[in-house]
């Protein structure tokens, strides 16, 4: 099988008005436990109007941003609404951190959901708020980023046990230079998972390889 022992390829999307603020200090801790970890790790700062076909090359999105005046940052909640960003997550595992002031029990229940209404599809693998004073705690961070790779791993488990690859579409696979093999290996796996097959073979390659051009 030509993926078992692939590296996780994670990009953070987030927002922030402070340009060096907490959010951005965050975001760089978090980039560098997750490479510590084994991860390849791109970060990315949301604009509501760009384009986001490039997160279909990631097995793994993580998103977050600070909250403002009762809202999450806006250009993380304009890419949502606004951008082809939804679009390219359909199948995406994704990773959800907010930093805010309010107490734990009202930042979950109020801010986590305006991120989690536009994912209801999404298989979810951690969510986590953080307080301001959690931003530079390790100990936090670290439980964030195991909690990451703990149910990622789980879900490539079950996905891997579930999934085969035919010798042809190995081969077809191998033929492909590197950059876009991994696009179509993780676009293939994700439609495979998504429509239930067992098997990986060249149509289900083409047809995915369909969903990606559309
Ligand atoms: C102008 C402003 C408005 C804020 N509004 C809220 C809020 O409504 N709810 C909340 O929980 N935290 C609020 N906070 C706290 C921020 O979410 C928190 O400090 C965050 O870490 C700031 O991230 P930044 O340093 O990247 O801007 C606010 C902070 C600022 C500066």
């Amino acid at each position: 099988m030509p993926n078992s022992s692939q590296q996780m390829k994670a990009i953070i999307l987030y927002d922030t008005r402070t340009a060096g603020g907490s959010t951005d200090r965050f975001i760089d801790a978090l980039g560098l436990k997750l490479a510590e970890k084994g991860a390849y790790v791109e970060k990315g700062k949301c604009k509501a109007t760009a384009d986001y076909s490039f997160v279909q090359d990631f097995d793994v999105v993580i998103m977050g941003a600070p909250v403002y005046y009762l809202l999450v940052a806006s250009e993380l909640l304009g890419a949502l609404i606004q951008s082809n960003l939804k679009r390219h997550l359909r199948r995406k595992k994704v990773a959800l951190f907010l930093t805010c002031g309010s107490p734990e029990p009202m930042a979950y229940m109020m801010y986590l959901p305006q991120i989690k209404i536009h994912l209801v599809r999404n298989k979810i693998l951690a969510e986590k708020v953080f307080a301001p004073q959690q931003l530079s705690d390790d100990n936090a961070l670290d439980a964030y980023v195991k909690d990451i790779f703990h149910a990622y791993r789980k879900a490539l488990k079950i996905r891997n046990a579930a999934l085969t690859w035919t010798n042809e579409a190995e081969e077809m696979l191998e033929q492909i230079p590197g950059f876009f093999r991994s696009r179509i290996r993780i676009a293939a796996e994700e439609y495979a998972e998504e429509m239930g097959y067992s098997e990986i073979t060249l149509e289900v390659i083409d047809e995915a390889k369909g969903e990606l051009e559309r």
